[in-house]
Protein backbone atom coordinates (compact mmCIF):
# COMPACT_ATOMS: atom_id res chain seq x y z
CA UNK A 1 0.00 0.00 0.00
CA UNK A 2 1.40 3.52 -0.89
CA UNK A 3 1.89 5.44 1.99
CA UNK A 4 0.49 8.93 2.19
CA UNK A 5 3.36 10.88 1.39
CA UNK A 6 3.72 8.46 -1.48
CA UNK A 7 -0.14 9.58 -2.32
CA UNK A 8 0.30 13.17 -2.30
CA UNK A 9 3.34 12.63 -4.15
CA UNK A 10 1.84 11.10 -7.00
CA UNK A 11 -1.35 13.41 -7.09
CA UNK A 12 1.64 16.44 -7.15
CA UNK A 13 3.12 14.76 -10.54
CA UNK A 14 -0.09 14.39 -12.14
CA UNK A 15 -1.05 17.75 -11.82
CA UNK A 16 2.33 19.15 -13.02
CA UNK A 17 1.97 16.64 -16.14
CA UNK A 18 -1.96 18.14 -16.63
CA UNK A 19 -0.02 21.62 -16.84
CA UNK A 20 2.01 20.81 -19.36
CA UNK A 21 -0.66 19.79 -21.99
CA UNK A 22 0.76 18.35 -25.37
CA UNK A 23 4.32 18.78 -23.52
CA UNK A 24 7.37 21.22 -23.93
CA UNK A 25 8.15 20.98 -27.48
CA UNK A 26 4.30 21.78 -28.58
CA UNK A 27 4.63 24.19 -26.54
CA UNK A 28 7.07 25.97 -27.41
CA UNK A 29 5.99 25.48 -31.28
CA UNK A 30 2.72 27.42 -29.88
CA UNK A 31 4.60 30.21 -28.77
CA UNK A 32 6.90 30.69 -31.76
CA UNK A 33 3.87 31.00 -33.54
CA UNK A 34 2.76 34.17 -31.15
CA UNK A 35 0.39 32.29 -29.62
CA UNK A 36 -0.52 31.72 -25.63
CA UNK A 37 -1.18 28.02 -24.23
CA UNK A 38 -4.48 27.75 -23.05
CA UNK A 39 -3.60 28.29 -19.21
CA UNK A 40 -1.52 31.02 -19.86
CA UNK A 41 -4.53 32.80 -21.94
CA UNK A 42 -6.84 31.88 -18.71
CA UNK A 43 -4.36 33.68 -16.48
CA UNK A 44 -4.60 36.55 -18.68
CA UNK A 45 -8.59 36.60 -18.70
CA UNK A 46 -9.28 35.79 -15.03
CA UNK A 47 -8.37 37.85 -11.50
CA UNK A 48 -5.23 36.20 -10.22
CA UNK A 49 -5.41 33.25 -8.56
CA UNK A 50 -9.13 32.75 -9.01
CA UNK A 51 -8.90 30.46 -11.26
CA UNK A 52 -10.31 26.73 -10.37
CA UNK A 53 -9.93 24.09 -12.90
CA UNK A 54 -11.98 21.10 -13.35
CA UNK A 55 -11.46 17.59 -15.20
CA UNK A 56 -8.12 18.08 -15.23
CA UNK A 57 -7.48 14.10 -15.11
CA UNK A 58 -9.96 13.37 -17.99
CA UNK A 59 -8.60 11.70 -20.58
CA UNK A 60 -9.72 10.34 -24.19
CA UNK A 61 -11.59 7.17 -24.81
CA UNK A 62 -10.87 6.31 -27.98
CA UNK A 63 -10.84 3.15 -28.78
CA UNK A 64 -8.10 3.90 -31.88
CA UNK A 65 -5.38 1.79 -31.78
CA UNK A 66 -3.10 4.61 -32.39
CA UNK A 67 -4.07 6.67 -29.79
CA UNK A 68 -3.51 4.25 -27.08
CA UNK A 69 -0.28 5.45 -25.97
CA UNK A 70 -1.18 8.86 -26.40
CA UNK A 71 -3.10 10.16 -23.12
CA UNK A 72 -3.04 13.55 -22.21
CA UNK A 73 -4.77 15.27 -18.85
CA UNK A 74 -6.84 17.05 -19.37
CA UNK A 75 -7.75 15.89 -23.32
CA UNK A 76 -7.02 19.45 -24.80
CA UNK A 77 -9.32 21.34 -22.76
CA UNK A 78 -8.74 23.64 -20.17
CA UNK A 79 -12.06 23.93 -17.93
CA UNK A 80 -13.32 25.46 -14.67
CA UNK A 81 -14.34 28.92 -12.96
CA UNK A 82 -12.88 32.05 -11.93
CA UNK A 83 -13.58 35.77 -11.91
CA UNK A 84 -13.81 38.79 -13.80
CA UNK A 85 -13.71 42.23 -11.76
CA UNK A 86 -14.51 39.76 -9.49
CA UNK A 87 -17.65 38.09 -10.49
CA UNK A 88 -17.97 34.56 -10.95
CA UNK A 89 -17.88 33.20 -14.58
CA UNK A 90 -17.45 29.87 -16.24
CA UNK A 91 -14.36 29.30 -18.53
CA UNK A 92 -12.97 26.70 -20.86
CA UNK A 93 -9.57 27.20 -23.45
CA UNK A 94 -9.16 25.10 -25.81
CA UNK A 95 -5.54 23.46 -25.72
CA UNK A 96 -4.43 23.28 -28.88
CA UNK A 97 -0.84 21.36 -28.04
CA UNK A 98 -2.91 18.42 -27.23
CA UNK A 99 -4.39 16.59 -30.94
CA UNK A 100 -4.27 20.20 -32.07
CA UNK A 101 -6.76 21.33 -29.87
CA UNK A 102 -9.51 18.50 -31.56
CA UNK A 103 -12.93 17.41 -29.95
CA UNK A 104 -13.23 14.12 -28.74
CA UNK A 105 -16.33 13.32 -26.46
CA UNK A 106 -14.64 13.24 -22.96
CA UNK A 107 -13.43 16.91 -24.40
CA UNK A 108 -17.09 17.77 -25.07
CA UNK A 109 -18.10 16.27 -22.03
CA UNK A 110 -15.77 18.68 -20.14
CA UNK A 111 -17.15 21.82 -21.76
CA UNK A 112 -20.64 20.87 -21.41
CA UNK A 113 -19.87 20.14 -17.89
CA UNK A 114 -19.15 23.80 -17.08
CA UNK A 115 -22.13 24.96 -19.41
CA UNK A 116 -24.21 23.09 -17.40
CA UNK A 117 -23.11 24.66 -14.03
CA UNK A 118 -22.85 28.16 -15.72
CA UNK A 119 -26.68 28.05 -16.12
CA UNK A 120 -26.90 26.13 -12.87
CA UNK A 121 -25.74 29.17 -10.98
CA UNK A 122 -26.67 31.78 -13.90
CA UNK A 123 -23.03 32.70 -14.52
CA UNK A 124 -21.53 33.72 -17.83
CA UNK A 125 -19.77 31.79 -20.30
CA UNK A 126 -16.34 32.19 -21.69
CA UNK A 127 -15.15 30.19 -24.41
CA UNK A 128 -11.15 30.32 -25.78
CA UNK A 129 -11.00 28.53 -29.35
CA UNK A 130 -8.02 27.14 -30.79
CA UNK A 131 -9.21 24.03 -32.35
CA UNK A 132 -8.38 21.71 -35.57
CA UNK A 133 -12.24 20.51 -35.02
CA UNK A 134 -13.66 17.31 -34.63
CA UNK A 135 -11.09 14.54 -33.51
CA UNK A 136 -10.49 12.44 -36.38
CA UNK A 137 -9.91 9.54 -34.64
CA UNK A 138 -12.99 10.04 -32.64
CA UNK A 139 -15.75 10.20 -35.95
CA UNK A 140 -19.00 10.27 -34.89
CA UNK A 141 -18.36 10.12 -31.34
CA UNK A 142 -16.79 14.17 -31.46
CA UNK A 143 -19.59 15.02 -33.63
CA UNK A 144 -22.33 13.79 -31.35
CA UNK A 145 -20.24 15.93 -28.50
CA UNK A 146 -20.13 19.48 -30.90
CA UNK A 147 -23.89 18.77 -30.82
CA UNK A 148 -24.44 18.21 -26.91
CA UNK A 149 -22.26 22.04 -26.89
CA UNK A 150 -24.45 23.81 -29.53
CA UNK A 151 -28.02 22.62 -27.91
CA UNK A 152 -26.41 24.09 -25.02
CA UNK A 153 -25.31 27.43 -26.79
CA UNK A 154 -28.71 27.56 -27.60
CA UNK A 155 -30.72 26.95 -24.30
CA UNK A 156 -28.11 29.29 -22.79
CA UNK A 157 -28.94 32.06 -25.44
CA UNK A 158 -30.79 34.69 -23.87
CA UNK A 159 -30.30 33.37 -19.96
CA UNK A 160 -26.39 33.81 -19.61
CA UNK A 161 -24.21 35.94 -21.42
CA UNK A 162 -21.51 34.20 -23.70
CA UNK A 163 -18.86 35.61 -25.26
CA UNK A 164 -16.85 33.39 -27.66
CA UNK A 165 -12.59 34.28 -28.24
CA UNK A 166 -11.34 32.83 -31.37
CA UNK A 167 -7.41 32.56 -30.78
CA UNK A 168 -6.49 29.87 -33.41
CA UNK A 169 -8.06 28.09 -36.18
CA UNK A 170 -11.83 27.23 -36.36
CA UNK A 171 -13.24 25.57 -39.15
CA UNK A 172 -16.45 23.38 -40.19
CA UNK A 173 -18.85 22.93 -38.08
CA UNK A 174 -17.05 23.97 -35.20
CA UNK A 175 -17.51 27.51 -36.11
CA UNK A 176 -21.20 27.31 -35.08
CA UNK A 177 -20.74 27.27 -31.23
CA UNK A 178 -19.36 30.90 -31.51
CA UNK A 179 -21.82 32.04 -33.95
CA UNK A 180 -24.38 30.98 -31.39
CA UNK A 181 -22.49 32.91 -28.47
CA UNK A 182 -23.40 36.70 -27.85
CA UNK A 183 -20.39 38.00 -28.59
CA UNK A 184 -17.25 36.68 -31.04
CA UNK A 185 -13.62 38.42 -30.49
CA UNK A 186 -10.85 37.10 -33.23
CA UNK A 187 -7.11 37.82 -33.11
CA UNK A 188 -5.61 39.26 -35.92
CA UNK A 189 -3.24 37.01 -38.20
CA UNK A 190 -3.29 33.85 -35.89
CA UNK A 191 -6.91 33.40 -36.24
CA UNK A 192 -9.64 32.05 -38.49
CA UNK A 193 -13.25 30.62 -39.04
CA UNK A 194 -14.84 28.92 -42.31
CA UNK A 195 -17.47 26.30 -42.83
CA UNK A 196 -15.04 24.89 -45.68
CA UNK A 197 -11.05 25.78 -46.11
CA UNK A 198 -9.26 26.91 -48.82
CA UNK A 199 -8.46 23.45 -49.62
CA UNK A 200 -12.26 22.15 -50.45
CA UNK A 201 -13.22 25.81 -51.54
CA UNK A 202 -10.53 25.13 -54.45
CA UNK A 203 -11.64 21.58 -55.17
CA UNK A 204 -15.66 22.68 -55.10
CA UNK A 205 -15.17 26.56 -56.58
CA UNK A 206 -11.55 26.67 -58.25
CA UNK A 207 -11.13 30.10 -56.00
CA UNK A 208 -7.58 30.20 -54.48
CA UNK A 209 -7.44 31.82 -51.27
CA UNK A 210 -5.94 31.12 -47.77
CA UNK A 211 -7.17 31.44 -44.81
CA UNK A 212 -6.52 34.79 -43.56
CA UNK A 213 -8.19 36.08 -46.31
CA UNK A 214 -10.76 33.32 -46.40
CA UNK A 215 -11.62 33.65 -42.99
CA UNK A 216 -9.37 35.79 -41.12
CA UNK A 217 -10.13 38.50 -38.17
CA UNK A 218 -10.23 41.28 -40.68
CA UNK A 219 -12.66 39.65 -43.39
CA UNK A 220 -15.13 38.92 -40.42
CA UNK A 221 -15.22 42.05 -39.06
CA UNK A 222 -15.54 44.06 -42.17
CA UNK A 223 -17.20 41.74 -44.97
CA UNK A 224 -19.29 39.15 -43.23
CA UNK A 225 -19.99 40.62 -39.59
CA UNK A 226 -19.34 37.19 -38.13
CA UNK A 227 -17.18 38.91 -35.46
CA UNK A 228 -17.35 41.43 -33.02
CA UNK A 229 -14.04 42.69 -32.26
CA UNK A 230 -10.81 42.23 -33.72
CA UNK A 231 -7.99 42.70 -31.82
CA UNK A 232 -4.07 43.19 -32.75
CA UNK A 233 -2.78 39.98 -29.91
CA UNK A 234 -4.19 37.65 -27.76
CA UNK A 235 -4.13 40.33 -24.54
CA UNK A 236 -6.17 42.44 -26.27
CA UNK A 237 -8.66 39.97 -27.23
CA UNK A 238 -8.96 38.85 -23.70
CA UNK A 239 -9.13 42.54 -22.47
CA UNK A 240 -12.15 42.80 -24.93
CA UNK A 241 -14.10 39.67 -23.73
CA UNK A 242 -13.40 41.62 -19.99
CA UNK A 243 -14.70 45.01 -21.17
CA UNK A 244 -17.80 43.48 -23.13
CA UNK A 245 -18.27 41.65 -19.84
CA UNK A 246 -18.51 44.60 -17.46
CA UNK A 247 -21.25 45.67 -19.48
CA UNK A 248 -23.49 42.70 -19.05
CA UNK A 249 -25.27 40.95 -16.14
CA UNK A 250 -24.71 37.89 -14.61
CA UNK A 251 -27.91 36.36 -16.58
CA UNK A 252 -31.27 37.61 -17.85
CA UNK A 253 -32.81 37.76 -14.09
CA UNK A 254 -30.35 40.83 -13.52
CA UNK A 255 -29.34 44.02 -14.39
CA UNK A 256 -25.64 45.23 -15.09
CA UNK A 257 -23.47 46.69 -12.19
CA UNK A 258 -23.47 50.21 -12.01
CA UNK A 259 -19.87 51.69 -11.60
CA UNK A 260 -19.29 54.89 -9.92
CA UNK A 261 -19.12 57.42 -12.06
CA UNK A 262 -17.11 60.92 -11.77
CA UNK A 263 -18.17 62.45 -15.07
CA UNK A 264 -20.91 65.01 -13.72
CA UNK A 265 -24.69 63.91 -14.31
CA UNK A 266 -25.71 67.84 -14.96
CA UNK A 267 -22.83 68.22 -17.55
CA UNK A 268 -23.45 70.25 -20.29
CA UNK A 269 -22.15 70.84 -23.47
CA UNK A 270 -22.24 73.71 -25.68
CA UNK A 271 -20.35 72.21 -28.69
CA UNK A 272 -23.76 70.19 -28.97
CA UNK A 273 -25.35 72.86 -30.21
CA UNK A 274 -22.96 73.40 -33.48
CA UNK A 275 -22.58 69.61 -34.20
CA UNK A 276 -25.31 69.08 -36.61
CA UNK A 277 -24.68 71.49 -39.93
CA UNK A 278 -26.97 74.09 -40.95
CA UNK A 279 -26.95 72.68 -44.52
CA UNK A 280 -28.90 69.68 -43.79
CA UNK A 281 -27.13 67.59 -46.65
CA UNK A 282 -24.01 67.93 -45.14
CA UNK A 283 -23.22 64.44 -42.52
CA UNK A 284 -21.15 65.10 -39.20
CA UNK A 285 -20.06 62.45 -37.42
CA UNK A 286 -21.70 60.79 -34.58
CA UNK A 287 -18.98 59.51 -32.95
CA UNK A 288 -18.77 62.84 -31.69
CA UNK A 289 -22.15 62.99 -30.24
CA UNK A 290 -21.80 59.85 -28.49
CA UNK A 291 -18.54 60.70 -26.91
CA UNK A 292 -19.66 64.15 -25.91
CA UNK A 293 -22.56 62.56 -23.82
CA UNK A 294 -21.76 59.23 -22.35
CA UNK A 295 -19.32 58.86 -19.16
CA UNK A 296 -16.05 60.55 -20.19
CA UNK A 297 -16.23 59.52 -23.53
CA UNK A 298 -16.23 55.80 -23.17
CA UNK A 299 -17.62 53.88 -25.54
CA UNK A 300 -16.84 50.21 -26.55
CA UNK A 301 -18.26 50.12 -30.29
CA UNK A 302 -18.89 46.65 -31.54
CA UNK A 303 -18.48 45.50 -35.09
CA UNK A 304 -16.99 49.29 -35.86
CA UNK A 305 -15.27 48.46 -39.30
CA UNK A 306 -18.78 46.53 -40.85
CA UNK A 307 -21.91 48.10 -41.64
CA UNK A 308 -20.58 51.49 -40.78
CA UNK A 309 -23.81 53.64 -41.88
CA UNK A 310 -24.92 52.72 -38.04
CA UNK A 311 -22.69 52.77 -34.85
CA UNK A 312 -23.54 50.27 -32.14
CA UNK A 313 -21.74 49.55 -28.63
CA UNK A 314 -21.90 50.11 -25.19
CA UNK A 315 -21.37 53.08 -22.82
CA UNK A 316 -22.16 54.40 -19.32
CA UNK A 317 -24.56 57.13 -18.26
CA UNK A 318 -24.05 57.89 -14.40
CA UNK A 319 -22.33 54.65 -14.16
CA UNK A 320 -25.41 52.75 -15.78
CA UNK A 321 -24.59 50.45 -18.84
CA UNK A 322 -26.63 51.19 -22.19
CA UNK A 323 -26.36 49.78 -25.44
CA UNK A 324 -26.39 52.71 -28.20
CA UNK A 325 -27.66 52.39 -31.59
CA UNK A 326 -26.74 55.13 -33.76
CA UNK A 327 -26.84 56.11 -37.29
CA UNK A 328 -23.66 57.77 -39.15
CA UNK A 329 -24.83 60.43 -41.26
CA UNK A 330 -21.03 60.27 -42.45
CA UNK A 331 -21.51 57.00 -43.64
CA UNK A 332 -24.87 56.30 -46.58
CA UNK A 333 -26.05 59.37 -44.91
CA UNK A 334 -26.94 57.06 -42.44
CA UNK A 335 -29.38 54.83 -44.20
CA UNK A 336 -30.73 51.98 -43.01
CA UNK A 337 -29.78 49.17 -45.46
CA UNK A 338 -29.30 45.42 -45.07
CA UNK A 339 -25.82 45.08 -43.00
CA UNK A 340 -27.24 48.27 -40.89
CA UNK A 341 -30.23 46.46 -39.76
CA UNK A 342 -29.46 43.01 -39.30
CA UNK A 343 -26.23 44.46 -37.23
CA UNK A 344 -28.65 46.79 -34.85
CA UNK A 345 -31.35 44.49 -34.80
CA UNK A 346 -28.94 41.72 -33.07
CA UNK A 347 -27.63 44.34 -30.52
CA UNK A 348 -31.14 45.31 -29.83
CA UNK A 349 -31.67 41.75 -28.78
CA UNK A 350 -28.61 41.40 -27.45
CA UNK A 351 -29.23 44.44 -24.45
CA UNK A 352 -32.86 43.14 -23.90
CA UNK A 353 -32.26 39.80 -23.12
CA UNK A 354 -29.51 41.11 -20.63
CA UNK A 355 -31.60 44.12 -19.60
CA UNK A 356 -29.29 46.49 -20.76
CA UNK A 357 -31.05 50.09 -21.26
CA UNK A 358 -30.97 51.05 -24.80
CA UNK A 359 -29.94 54.42 -26.24
CA UNK A 360 -30.94 55.39 -29.70
CA UNK A 361 -29.47 58.35 -31.47
CA UNK A 362 -31.31 59.13 -34.91
CA UNK A 363 -30.74 60.90 -38.49
CA UNK A 364 -31.91 58.73 -40.97
CA UNK A 365 -32.94 59.51 -44.27
CA UNK A 366 -34.72 56.29 -44.89
CA UNK A 367 -33.81 52.91 -46.08
CA UNK A 368 -31.39 52.55 -48.98
CA UNK A 369 -32.59 52.61 -52.34
CA UNK A 370 -31.53 50.30 -54.86
CA UNK A 371 -31.70 46.77 -56.36
CA UNK A 372 -29.28 45.05 -54.54
CA UNK A 373 -30.62 45.98 -51.94
CA UNK A 374 -34.61 45.37 -52.75
CA UNK A 375 -33.35 41.98 -54.82
CA UNK A 376 -30.73 41.30 -51.37
CA UNK A 377 -34.16 41.06 -48.60
CA UNK A 378 -34.16 44.94 -47.65
CA UNK A 379 -37.46 43.87 -46.78
CA UNK A 380 -37.59 41.24 -44.55
CA UNK A 381 -33.80 42.19 -42.89
CA UNK A 382 -35.21 45.74 -42.05
CA UNK A 383 -38.61 43.93 -40.68
CA UNK A 384 -35.49 42.83 -37.81
CA UNK A 385 -34.58 45.62 -36.84
CA UNK A 386 -38.14 46.68 -36.64
CA UNK A 387 -38.96 43.65 -35.02
CA UNK A 388 -36.66 43.66 -32.23
CA UNK A 389 -37.13 47.05 -31.26
CA UNK A 390 -40.76 46.58 -30.83
CA UNK A 391 -40.27 43.66 -28.49
CA UNK A 392 -37.58 45.38 -26.64
CA UNK A 393 -38.80 45.45 -22.73
CA UNK A 394 -35.87 47.13 -21.19
CA UNK A 395 -36.00 50.95 -21.02
CA UNK A 396 -35.50 52.98 -24.21
CA UNK A 397 -34.17 56.44 -24.66
CA UNK A 398 -34.31 57.61 -27.98
CA UNK A 399 -32.98 61.19 -29.38
CA UNK A 400 -33.75 62.25 -32.89
CA UNK A 401 -30.85 64.64 -34.37
CA UNK A 402 -31.68 65.61 -37.46
CA UNK A 403 -33.70 63.12 -40.46
CA UNK A 404 -36.24 60.83 -38.90
CA UNK A 405 -38.00 59.94 -42.45
CA UNK A 406 -40.55 57.24 -43.42
CA UNK A 407 -40.45 53.94 -41.75
CA UNK A 408 -37.34 54.29 -40.83
CA UNK A 409 -38.68 56.69 -38.23
CA UNK A 410 -41.04 54.32 -37.17
CA UNK A 411 -38.19 51.63 -36.89
CA UNK A 412 -35.74 53.84 -34.67
CA UNK A 413 -37.01 53.42 -31.59
CA UNK A 414 -39.96 55.62 -32.39
CA UNK A 415 -42.87 56.35 -29.02
CA UNK A 416 -45.55 53.75 -31.46
CA UNK A 417 -42.98 50.82 -30.94
CA UNK A 418 -42.51 51.56 -26.91
CA UNK A 419 -39.94 54.20 -26.92
CA UNK A 420 -40.04 55.05 -23.43
CA UNK A 421 -38.74 59.03 -23.56
CA UNK A 422 -38.11 60.71 -27.10
CA UNK A 423 -36.68 63.67 -27.33
CA UNK A 424 -35.75 65.43 -30.80
CA UNK A 425 -33.21 68.28 -30.98
CA UNK A 426 -34.20 71.58 -32.92
CA UNK A 427 -32.80 70.39 -35.66
CA UNK A 428 -35.29 67.50 -36.27
CA UNK A 429 -36.75 66.65 -39.84
CA UNK A 430 -39.58 64.43 -38.49
CA UNK A 431 -41.63 63.57 -42.10
CA UNK A 432 -42.55 61.11 -44.49
CA UNK A 433 -39.48 61.98 -46.46
CA UNK A 434 -37.21 64.62 -47.20
CA UNK A 435 -38.87 68.15 -48.60
CA UNK A 436 -37.43 67.30 -52.45
CA UNK A 437 -38.45 64.02 -52.61
CA UNK A 438 -42.10 65.46 -51.50
CA UNK A 439 -42.02 68.09 -53.29
CA UNK A 440 -41.80 66.18 -56.82
CA UNK A 441 -44.82 63.69 -55.81
CA UNK A 442 -47.07 65.60 -54.63
CA UNK A 443 -46.35 69.06 -56.40
CA UNK A 444 -45.38 67.69 -59.83
CA UNK A 445 -48.27 69.28 -61.80
CA UNK A 446 -47.81 72.54 -60.32
CA UNK A 447 -43.84 72.27 -61.23
CA UNK A 448 -44.28 70.89 -64.96
CA UNK A 449 -46.75 74.09 -65.33
CA UNK A 450 -44.55 77.10 -63.67
CA UNK A 451 -43.14 79.99 -66.29
CA UNK A 452 -39.74 79.05 -64.05
CA UNK A 453 -40.05 75.26 -63.01
CA UNK A 454 -36.57 75.03 -61.25
CA UNK A 455 -37.33 78.38 -59.42
CA UNK A 456 -41.01 76.64 -58.41
CA UNK A 457 -39.61 73.57 -57.16
CA UNK A 458 -37.10 75.53 -55.26
CA UNK A 459 -39.90 77.55 -53.62
CA UNK A 460 -42.00 74.66 -52.89
CA UNK A 461 -39.04 73.07 -51.65
CA UNK A 462 -38.51 75.44 -49.29
CA UNK A 463 -41.85 76.03 -48.25
CA UNK A 464 -42.19 72.46 -47.96
CA UNK A 465 -39.19 72.34 -45.06
CA UNK A 466 -40.43 75.26 -43.18
CA UNK A 467 -43.73 74.10 -42.78
CA UNK A 468 -43.05 70.27 -42.21
CA UNK A 469 -39.29 69.58 -41.65
CA UNK A 470 -38.91 70.30 -37.72
CA UNK A 471 -39.96 68.24 -35.13
CA UNK A 472 -42.87 70.22 -33.53
CA UNK A 473 -45.87 68.19 -35.20
CA UNK A 474 -44.43 65.78 -33.91
CA UNK A 475 -44.32 66.89 -30.26
CA UNK A 476 -47.63 68.20 -31.28
CA UNK A 477 -48.96 64.94 -31.30
CA UNK A 478 -46.58 63.41 -28.31
CA UNK A 479 -44.77 61.33 -30.31
CA UNK A 480 -42.24 63.03 -29.22
CA UNK A 481 -42.15 64.24 -25.13
CA UNK A 482 -40.25 67.33 -25.82
CA UNK A 483 -37.66 68.95 -28.39
CA UNK A 484 -34.64 69.83 -26.22
CA UNK A 485 -31.34 71.69 -26.47
CA UNK A 486 -28.70 69.48 -28.04
CA UNK A 487 -26.45 70.71 -25.06
CA UNK A 488 -28.87 69.43 -22.53
CA UNK A 489 -28.74 65.94 -24.51
CA UNK A 490 -26.91 64.16 -21.28
CA UNK A 491 -28.58 65.29 -18.49
CA UNK A 492 -31.86 64.87 -20.13
CA UNK A 493 -30.89 61.28 -20.90
CA UNK A 494 -29.39 60.87 -17.36
CA UNK A 495 -32.67 61.72 -15.92
CA UNK A 496 -35.07 59.56 -18.13
CA UNK A 497 -32.90 56.36 -17.52
CA UNK A 498 -32.77 56.91 -13.95
CA UNK A 499 -36.83 57.73 -14.08
CA UNK A 500 -37.16 54.47 -16.26
CA UNK A 501 -35.01 52.21 -13.56
CA UNK A 502 -37.52 49.81 -12.37
CA UNK A 503 -39.36 50.13 -15.37
CA UNK A 504 -41.53 46.44 -16.08
CA UNK A 505 -42.67 45.76 -19.37
CA UNK A 506 -44.26 42.79 -21.01
CA UNK A 507 -44.74 40.81 -23.94
CA UNK A 508 -47.78 38.48 -24.38
CA UNK A 509 -47.05 34.97 -23.44
CA UNK A 510 -46.15 32.82 -26.43
CA UNK A 511 -43.73 30.38 -26.82
CA UNK A 512 -41.20 32.71 -29.32
CA UNK A 513 -41.75 35.62 -31.59
CA UNK A 514 -40.99 34.82 -35.64
CA UNK A 515 -38.74 36.99 -36.05
CA UNK A 516 -38.11 37.90 -39.75
CA UNK A 517 -34.73 35.57 -40.17
C1 LIG B 1 -6.97 14.94 -34.58
C2 LIG B 1 -5.59 16.68 -35.09
C3 LIG B 1 -6.66 17.33 -35.73
C4 LIG B 1 -7.92 16.71 -35.76
C5 LIG B 1 -4.94 18.58 -35.87
N1 LIG B 1 -4.54 17.48 -35.20
N2 LIG B 1 -6.21 18.51 -36.21
N3 LIG B 1 -5.75 15.50 -34.51
N4 LIG B 1 -8.01 15.49 -35.16
N5 LIG B 1 -8.96 17.27 -36.31
C6 LIG B 1 -3.24 17.22 -34.65
C7 LIG B 1 -2.17 16.95 -35.69
O1 LIG B 1 -2.14 15.61 -36.01
C8 LIG B 1 -0.93 17.38 -34.94
O2 LIG B 1 -0.57 16.38 -34.03
C9 LIG B 1 -1.40 18.54 -34.11
O3 LIG B 1 -2.81 18.39 -33.99
C10 LIG B 1 -1.14 19.88 -34.74
O4 LIG B 1 -1.60 19.85 -36.07
P1 LIG B 1 -0.69 20.33 -37.28
O5 LIG B 1 -1.36 19.91 -38.51
O6 LIG B 1 0.72 19.89 -37.08
O7 LIG B 1 -0.75 21.89 -37.08
P2 LIG B 1 -0.88 23.02 -38.16
O8 LIG B 1 0.10 22.81 -39.26
O9 LIG B 1 -0.82 24.31 -37.43
O10 LIG B 1 -2.32 22.84 -38.78
C11 LIG B 1 -3.45 23.05 -37.98
C12 LIG B 1 -4.70 22.65 -38.75
C13 LIG B 1 -4.52 21.23 -39.34
C14 LIG B 1 -4.94 23.64 -39.88
C15 LIG B 1 -5.87 22.73 -37.77
O11 LIG B 1 -4.04 20.36 -38.32
C16 LIG B 1 -5.75 20.68 -39.91
O12 LIG B 1 -6.16 21.02 -41.02
N6 LIG B 1 -6.36 19.77 -39.14
C17 LIG B 1 -7.57 19.10 -39.61
C18 LIG B 1 -8.71 20.06 -39.55
C19 LIG B 1 -9.98 19.38 -39.91
O13 LIG B 1 -10.20 19.04 -41.09
N7 LIG B 1 -10.75 19.11 -38.89
C20 LIG B 1 -12.03 18.47 -39.08
C21 LIG B 1 -12.95 19.62 -39.54
S1 LIG B 1 -14.56 19.09 -39.64
P3 LIG B 1 0.92 16.24 -33.45
O14 LIG B 1 0.91 14.96 -32.73
O15 LIG B 1 1.84 16.27 -34.63
O16 LIG B 1 1.13 17.42 -32.55
C22 LIG B 1 -15.12 19.40 -38.16
C23 LIG B 1 -16.50 19.01 -38.04
C24 LIG B 1 -17.10 19.60 -36.84
O17 LIG B 1 -14.51 19.85 -37.30
C25 LIG B 1 -18.52 19.21 -36.94
C26 LIG B 1 -19.37 19.80 -35.91
C27 LIG B 1 -20.78 19.53 -36.21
Amino acid sequence: MPTNDERLSRLGQLRAEALLGGGPVRIERQHSWGKLTARERLDLLLDPGTFVELDAFVTHRSPDPSLADQRFLGDGVVTGHGAIDGRLVFVFSQDFTVFGGSLSEAYAEKICKVMDLAMKVGAPLIGLNDSGGARIQEGVASLGGYADIFLRNVLASGVVPQISVIMGPCAGGAVYSPAMTDFTVMVERTSYMFVTGPNVVKAVTHEEVDSEALGGALVHTTKSGVAHLAAHDEAEALDAARRILAHLPQNNLGAPTIVPSNDPSDRMDPELDRVVPDDPHRPYDMHDVISRIVDDGGFLEIQPGWASNIIIGFARFAGRSVGIVAQQPAVLAGALDIDASTKAARFVRTCDCFNVPLVTLVDVPGFLPGVGQEHGGIIKHGAKLLFAYCEATVPKVTVITRKAYGGAYDVMSSKHVRGDMNFAWPSAEIAVMGAEGAVNIIFKDEIAGADDPTAERRRLVAAYEEEFNNPYIAAARGYVDDVIRPSETRPRIISALEMLADKRDTNPRKKHGNIPL
